[in-house]
């Protein structure tokens, strides 16, 4: 990977999405929120940010450290930033997730919970920004990938803010008229500008570049990834329009549909170019991570037919619920943990071969994992999703938690497999002195000779 050098806390990053990942997933499977509990319980948007900010958001953040400067061509920007950053975060999740336990009654005389958490995680996120954003400014030329995460940021920026209000809103600390129009009616941006600005929009720009260079695809600007951008760049804009409308206490959340409508619009195109990019492929043999992201893929164009049915049958809101399921676990999570899978393996090999690399033989980095045991995970995981959503849209709850407990299997199943590639394990079983093989640190930063940093 041309300009590859380790982002020391991205593991770090990696290891406590995991954890949140499987705590988030063992709530669902015990029926704590939705679907025993209504989309919009105190339990349900405990989970929902274990999910959405613990798993997915520290995932992405570590990932989008490891590969901007990759993207941008430049060293990271202010990269011991990296450290504090993840701190405000973890704590602020908690103190947010503290916060919603109060508001279910768990938690007594916590009405500052709320506003305290997010300040931490405003500021995390602000962190992260800067140090991409920064990094991705000082880019010689921006590729259209670097497009594309730079959308994301503003869509993050655009979810920290509004959870910031909401939750000031919650805690009953401050009477702010506009507020009390931005919520309830904001929150359906706030998700979309989560999940579909942030991380859908970053994780096309960074599949493009990933799927290309893993596929031995040719790398080109097609007509039709500048039509996915210009859509998904008008949608946003769309979506932070309605935004400042409703802030200025217009009524404008029924035009949610046409941001939406874009976001539709340009997965569609997606879908199409990852396909082209599979069959313009010079390595025919595909890796586990290449043929789970063409099933997250899958997931996604799901999730898009899906969400079109529920608008023309109307039935969106009632159903809002799955569609979110199947837009978190199927497309992203799966993307997630497929990539999670190979850079894993790649920062373990880079950190520790790298700097021996010509001067003595190296195993490769399909050495460090076995691909057997982990796909055996990750089908576990795509029929379990499958089943939930299934389960979800038949209303059958206790269905639904068993699919959930699967995918949690599955999930620490995959945790299990990280850790032996940490460890060196399938390397130092294939040699004789397997002592020779000094494993990294599990997720902490190693020593600064061996992680040749930014
Ligand atoms: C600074 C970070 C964040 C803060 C402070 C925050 C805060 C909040 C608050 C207070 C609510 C409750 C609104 C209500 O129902 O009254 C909420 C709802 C929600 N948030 Fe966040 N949020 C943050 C980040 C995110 C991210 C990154 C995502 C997705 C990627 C997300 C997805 C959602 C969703 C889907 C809901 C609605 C859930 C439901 O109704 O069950 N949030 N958020």
């Amino acid at each position: 990977m041309p300009g590859a050098s380790i982002s020391r806390w991205t593991l770090s990053y990696f290891a406590a999405s995991l954890v949140f990942l499987i705590l988030g997933q063992v709530l669902l499977a015990a029926g704590f929120g939705y679907p025993v509990l209504p989309v919009e319980a105190p339990e349900t948007l405990v989970i929902v940010h274990l999910i959405a900010v613990g798993w997915l958001g520290f995932l992405f953040c570590g990932a989008l450290l490891q590969f901007v400067p990759v993207l941008a061509a430049t060293p990271l920007r202010w990269p011991s930033l990296a450290a504090p950053a993840l701190i405000l975060l973890i704590a602020g999740l908690l103190l947010l997730c503290c916060g919603f336990l109060h508001l279910a009654g768990y938690v007594e005389h916590g009405p500052v919970l709320l506003p305290a958490g997010a300040t931490l995680l405003a500021v995390g996120f602000g962190l992260i920004t800067t140090m991409i954003g920064g990094t991705l400014l000082r880019a010689e030329t921006m590729s259209l990938s670097g497009k594309f995460v730079g959308l994301g940021l503003l869509s993050l920026v655009a979810t920290a803010l509004l959870g910031f209000a909401f939750a000031l809103e919650l805690s009953g600390l401050v009477a702010i008229e506009q507020l009390h129009t931005l919520l309830p009616s904001g929150i359906s941006l706030h998700a979309f500008f989560g999940l579909v600005g942030w991380m859908s929009v970053s994780a096309f720009g960074v599949s493009y570049r990933l799927l290309t260079m893993f596929l031995l695809s040719p790398e080109m600007e097609r007509r039709t990834t500048r039509a996915v951008f210009a859509l998904v760049a008008s949608s946003i804009a769309a979506a932070g329009i309605i935004a400042l409308a409703l802030s200025f206490g217009r009524d404008a959340a029924a035009s949610i549909y046409l941001p939406i409508l874009l976001a539709a619009g340009a997965g569609l195109v997606f879908g199409y170019d990852v396909m082209t990019i599979y069959r313009a492929r010079k390595r025919k043999t595909l890796e586990l991570n290449n043929m789970t992201s063409a099933m997250a893929v899958a997931f996604l164009m799901l999730a898009i037919l899906l969400s079109l049915f529920l608008l023309l049958t109307g039935q969106l809101e009632d159903r809002i619920g799955t569609l979110l399921y199947l837009i978190t676990f199927g497309w992203l999570s799966l993307l997630g943990l497929g990539q999670l899978y190979k850079i894993v393996a790649f920062m373990t090999w880079l950190e520790c071969y790298g700097p021996v690399l010509g001067r003595r033989p190296v195993p490769k980095v399909q050495e460090l994992v076995c691909e057997s045991r982990g796909s055996a995970c990750f089908y576990l995981y795509v029929v379990a999703v499958t089943a939930a959503v299934v389960a979800l849209l038949l209303g059958a709850t206790s269905a639904f938690q068993i699919a959930a407990l699967a995918q949690t299997v599955a999930a620490i199943g995959l945790s299990i497999e990280l850790v032996r590639t940490r460890h060196l394990f399938y390397v130092r079983a294939g040699q004789d002195e397997p002592e020779a093989e000094r494993p990294p640190p599990l997720f902490l930063p190693g020593s600064l000779e061996r992680s040749s940093h930014q």
